[in-house]
């Protein structure tokens, strides 16, 4: 096959890659929402099922998702419609690409709201608001926020502006540059963040909820039934785990389809997939072992929900000598980790509008831009006029919603075919031939991984979590 170029450029050299796909993977996703579902989901048992979705199912999948995208080099929904041709699978698979679109249009409309509280708390820090601060003081201060609308509203524009200006002009120009500075300045500071918390005196009770795991806990649901206590087993937890593999690495929607897409044919797509899922799994366990700490030694509740960086770490800044220098430097990087993930999430699209509807960069950033920009104000409303129960669907707000379907249905869905389609519609010439492996005991691994035990992970925690194991067992179906 002649090697394909892609129109809208490549990466300057191979570590640009790495940095731009970490710079996606690393973000609200790790410091923000990690430990948040951690807390909500008890901690340690959650923590190891995590961690085998990254190991089995996530690293697996990055190596399809960018091996495709470089194979293809365009947007997802014309690499998958171009590369079916080629293996002569079914012309359905353009679909796929269709619905990473819909995923990234749904994730960074919320996504953007919550990078508005981060933006917020850059100025309230540097204005030193949280100076010596008590949990209570900072728990109103964050209720503050999120009841008013307009407030919300003011930074979640700035922060999709800042997202359509930087997509406008091309990755490659500033983007790539401020990555390679603000990511390592990130990881100093967390490790700043948990030295705080090694001297908050709940360091071993932050750890042991973290990475203790207890299995009944988190994975039986116990009632008591006229005085006979009967457990049965909750899948719900073990696909927010995976859900969450997805999420945090970016995978399932073609953010890194696309990025590889960019990829010069030289560098090897193994050892980028796995730095890339070994620095995302850093930055977010340091983040759980900076914030637990915290949580504990200030009596605060680990099922906070979303609130709860913002509700711990502002403690920590408001304690420490130069805390509101280093909390401004820290929601600064939080900024920037955001907004490297979020732009991520519309490359796809605007990939496609320049391809197929021949659009400027440019109008085709405004249009993506302002229609997830549209969309957010449903996620802005679920914190205050829509909060109410009028407002919920299966008792969840607008927000949730949107969170669940993307991270726990849309993107495992999209993974599990990634994973249909490199392992089993592309022949084994095509995919051996782009990875372009040297040692191929690799290759073989992948293989079995991606033809069968990813697959079937993915699919066992989906009938896991609607119930499906739990009734085989019952019924003595299983073994
Ligand atoms: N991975 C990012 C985070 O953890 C979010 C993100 C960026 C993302 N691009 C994505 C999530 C694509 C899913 C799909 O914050």
């Amino acid at each position: 096959m002649t090697e394909r170029t892609s129109i809208h450029g490549q990466w300057s050299n191979r570590l640009m890659f790495v940095l731009a796909a970490t710079g996606s993977a690393v973000g609200l996703g790790n410091i923000w929402k990690f430990p948040y579902i951690t807390g909500e989901n008890g901690g340690g048992a959650f923590v190891v099922v995590y961690l085998a979705c990254i190991a089995i199912v996530g690293v697996p999948i990055m190596m399809a998702e960018v091996m495709i995208g470089r194979r293809g080099r365009q947007s997802p929904i014309n690499t998958m419609r171009t590369l079916a041709r080629d293996e002569k699978a079914g012309r359905a698979w353009v679909l796929l690409g269709w619905g990473g679109v819909l995923a990234g249009f749904f994730i960074l409309s919320y996504y953007s709201v919550i990078a508005g509280w981060a933006l917020s708390y850059v100025f309230r820090t540097a204005a030193g608001m949280f100076n010596g601060v008590t949990a209570d003081g900072v728990q109103s201060i964050f209720t503050e926020l999120v009841s008013d609308p307009e407030r919300l509203l003011a930074w979640h524009t700035l922060f999709m502006v800042m997202c359509m200006v930087v997509v406008a002009r091309g990755v490659r120009h500033g983007l790539e540059k401020a990555v390679r500075i603000l990511m390592p300045a990130l990881f100093v500071l967390l490790l700043l963040l948990l030295g705080y918390a090694y001297n908050t005196g709940a360091f071993d009770q932050g750890l042991d909820f973290l990475f203790t795991p207890d299995f009944s806990k988190v994975f039986y649901k116990c009632k008591i039934l006229s005085g006979v206590e009967s457990c049965r087993f909750d899948g719900g937890p073990m696909l927010v785990a995976m859900g969450h593999a997805f999420f945090t690495l970016s995978l399932g929607m073609g953010a890194i389809m696309v990025y590889g897409s960019y990829m010069p044919k030289g560098s090897s797509i193994t050892v980028s997939a796995t730095m890339i899922a070994v620095l995302d799994t850093a930055v977010a366990l340091i983040a759980g072992m900076a914030i637990f700490p915290i949580v504990f030694a200030n009596g605060l509740e680990p099922a906070a929900g979303p609130g709860l960086i913002f509700q711990t770490l502002p403690i920590a800044f408001g304690a420490m000598p130069g805390g509101h220098i280093f909390g401004t430097i820290f929601f600064t990087l939080l900024v920037f980790a955001a907004w490297t993930s979020g732009i991520s999430l519309i490359e796809p699209a605007v990939a496609w509008l320049v391809e197929n509807k021949s659009m400027t960069r440019v109008r085709a950033s405004i249009w993506v831009g302002m229609s997830v920009w549209l969309l957010g104000l449903g996620s802005i409303f679920s914190f205050n006029i829509w909060s109410g129960e009028g407002y919920q669907l299966f008792g969840k707000t607008f927000f949730d919603l949107l969170d669940y379907l993307t991270a726990n249905i849309m993107l495992p869905m999209g993974g599990l075919l990634i994973a249909i389609f490199a392992g089993w519609s592309m022949t084994r010439e095509s995919s051996v031939d782009e990875f372009n492996m040297s040692f191929s005991l690799f290759y073989l691994i992948w293989r079995v991984l991606i033809r069968y035990i990813t697959p079937v992970a993915v699919v066992i925690v989906f009938l896991n979590a609607i119930g499906v194991v739990d009734w085989l067992l019952s019924k003595n179906l299983l073994w």
